[in-house]
């Protein structure tokens, strides 16, 4: 699907994605701008269990494949 995490790939931007949108890592770990951040749909609870798994987390992170 057209995901930050497929669309990244798409314009050769690396960004892992080791569980192919499932979920189940957090490897697509990304930073949102904040004028887009107040845009998307709150992250669903697995999101949010992932993102605590996540290095280096920021007030603005969200997961790449999450991201439509
Ligand atoms: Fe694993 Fe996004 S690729 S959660």
């Amino acid at each position: 699907g057209d995901n930050v995490l497929y669309l990244a790939h798409k314009m050769g931007i690396e960004l892992e994605g080791a569980c192919e949108a499932s979920l189940a890592c957090s490897t697509c770990h990304v930073y949102v701008c904040s004028e887009y951040l107040d845009k998307l749909p709150e992250p669903v609870e697995r999101e949010d269990d992932m993102l605590d798994m996540a290095a280096m987390l920021q007030e603005n992170s969200r997961l790449g494949c999450q991201i439509i």
